[in-house]
């Protein structure tokens, strides 16, 4: 039983029909980041920020896990697996990974502006319409957010992040252009010993990372063809 680190992106949802963010046709290049993912975005227009995260909420509810969230999910049949995603949508949840740390929020969240700590469900906040608008509450009657971690804001689960990456026996990285701090420095955490693979069709540069091997595939292909070597 070893303990599997896996870190993913935007990348692993793309099969599911989530756009990455970087990619030809990806979120930043038809909207600007600060304007839909950052706190002056919020306080300038907040419908319109609300509005964005509603639609990527609908989005996210209706995507199914692919091929390759299914198989990080059986990974545990015989190994301890610590999912790290970027990710905001719960299709690691959905396909059964029981470990799955949300580095930039949650869509299914939302959470009070007055008090972080007040987090909701959507589900309980509006089953139907699985959204908010200005003029949502929390239960202190302050405005409710996406609870998304936006440009410029801490990554209060950075921490936990490291500590696992430092207990890894197998780090993966499935689906993360790795453009994006802090979570692009985990791999750094991980021991030098520790055999690490990144599987993406477009490998990202890791610069003086050792014990490092690429898999160049999309994650349908590659994730569930190296789960089926991890379990052999
Ligand atoms: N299978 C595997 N990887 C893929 C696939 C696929 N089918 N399609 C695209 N990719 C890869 C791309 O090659 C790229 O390396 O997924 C990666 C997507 O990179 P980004 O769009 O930058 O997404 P990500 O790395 O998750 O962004 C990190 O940036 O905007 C913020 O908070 C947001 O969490 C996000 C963070």
């Amino acid at each position: 039983m070893a303990h599997i680190v896996v870190l993913t992106g935007a990348g692993i949802s793309a099969e599911s029909g989530l756009k990455t963010f970087r990619d030809l046709g990806g979120l930043w290049e038809t909207h600007s980041v600060e304007d839909l993912a950052s706190p002056a975005g919020f306080r300038k227009n907040p419908q319109l920020v609300l509005d964005f995260y509603n639609l990527r909420r609908k989005q996210a509810l209706q995507a199914q896990p692919n091929a390759a969230h299914l198989a990080l999910a059986q990974l545990e049949q015989k190994h301890r697996v610590s999912i790290i995603t970027q990710n905001v949508d719960d299709l690691h949840e959905r396909a059964g990974s029981s470990s799955v740390l949300h580095l930039h929020g949650e869509l299914r969240k939302v959470r009070s502006t007055q008090d972080p700590n007040l987090i909701y469900d959507i589900q309980d906040i509006d089953p139907e319409t699985h959204e908010i608008h200005v003029g949502s509450t929390c239960e202190l009657g302050a405005q409710l957010r996406p609870h998304i971690v936006w440009f410029g804001e801490m990554v209060p689960e950075m921490e936990n992040a490291a500590a696992l990456c430092q207990t890894a026996d197998f780090f993966l990285v499935v689906g993360t252009s790795l453009m994006v701090t802090p979570a692009a420095t985990l791999i750094y955490h991980v021991p030098e010993k520790v055999r690490k693979c990144i599987i993406d069709p477009q490998i990202p540069e890791v610069p003086k990372v050792k014990n490092l091997y690429s898999i160049e595939e999309k994650a349908t292909l590659g994730v569930p063809r190296l789960v089926e070597q991890l379990l052999r």
